[in-house]
């Protein structure tokens, strides 16, 4: 059902720092940055080998992410996997008593399409489902709206 480790994503209090230190940490520039100005979030990818590290920043006070860094401050902020189909692996999940956050796949931010499950499926860490992106498609790696 997980096909790998597509990405993680870490939840930054100043987004420019932490571009500066993930292109120290990973000898390249962030390949991608997009903001999904709905989610009150600004997303930068870096790509590590066959996946990615997804840096979250917050634009506005009441954004998901910004609710994160007040109650644990920066960190990880989820781990998103791989999915051939994410509603066949939605159905699954809730099949197995899990509890998802999106009741259906929604797109995410590159348009590929993503869903949460409550961190309680993953014991304390968030989980994001993710389908490869269509052809041609941009690579990132979700929005993380429903994050509570
Ligand atoms: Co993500």
């Amino acid at each position: 059902m997980l096909r790998k480790i597509d990405h993680v994503g870490i939840a930054v209090g100043d987004l420019e720092a932490a571009i500066r230190l993930y292109t120290q940490l990973s000898g390249k520039a962030a390949s991608h940055r997009s903001e999904v100005p709905e989610d009150g979030v600004e997303v930068a990818i870096f790509e590590v080998g066959e996946s990615r590290v997804e840096l979250l920043g917050a634009t506005r006070p009441d954004s998901a992410i910004s609710r994160f860094l007040t109650r644990r401050g920066p960190g990880l902020h989820h781990v998103a996997f791989g999915v051939e189909d994410v509603q066949d692996a939605l159905d699954h999940y809730q099949s197995l008593g899990m509890r998802p956050i999106d009741p259906a796949p929604r797109p995410g931010a590159g348009g590929r399409l993503v869903a949460f499950l409550h961190p309680e499926a993953g014991d304390g860490v968030l989980i994001e489902l993710c389908q490869p992106e269509p052809e041609g498609g941009a690579a990132n790696g979700g929005s993380p709206a429903a994050a509570p």
